[in-house]
């Protein structure tokens, strides 16, 4: 169950294994963000250990980054109705309302999302947090007629707005 915030003065001092442990679920089933991020503390606010943890998504190759996004569950998908996301996925498909869906939404989803893998092979991503479930299913539209290049730059940038969140959630300045 998600834990009290951590202090961030706290997390300056922890070790690389205590560190790991409060960013890693920052980032969707890819500790390795956090990982790479720790010889960069102590961080001076929150602000500056989210830049340093999207800087080490950026510097990633490609392949490490299509394994993030794909690490992400469909929002609505198999997992959520199987009840098997993480908490933080959990929460953030509640905020956008999928928990909710009628049928007709939850059909709509599920076919959108299905249409989105098949032209680009990974997982449509948005902030869920950002986002109702109707803002969700019109912005299939648009996005699936970008370029794969495009696509993946969205993704990992609604990636970062993701990590922000639960950034902000779990550490406390
Ligand atoms: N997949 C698409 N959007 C999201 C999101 O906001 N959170 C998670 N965990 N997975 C997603």
């Amino acid at each position: 169950m998600s834990r009290e915030p951590i202090k961030l003065a706290e997390l300056n001092q922890l070790d690389h294994a205590g560190f790991v442990a409060i960013c890693g679920p920052l980032f969707e089933h890819s500790p390795w963000i956090a990982d790479r991020t720790f010889v960069q503390a102590p961080f001076v606010s929150r602000d500056h250990l989210l830049s340093a943890l999207l800087d080490t998504m950026h510097a990633a190759t490609p392949q490490e980054k299509l394994d993030l996004i794909q690490a992400h569950p469909d929002l609505g998908g198999k997992l959520a109705r199987e009840r098997k996301l993480t908490e933080s996925s959990t929460a953030e498909q509640a905020a956008a309302g999928i928990d909710r869906a009628t049928p007709e939404m939850f059909d709509m989803l599920e076919n959108l999302n299905q249409a989105y893998r098949e032209r680009f092979g990974f997982p449509f991503i948005i902030c869920a947090r950002e986002n109702s479930l109707g803002d969700i299913l019109l912005s299939f539209g648009p996005r699936l007629s970008n370029s794969e290049a495009m696509e993946i730059r969205t993704a990992l940038f609604q990636i970062g707005k993701i990590a922000k969140y639960r950034l902000f959630d779990a550490i406390d300045e």
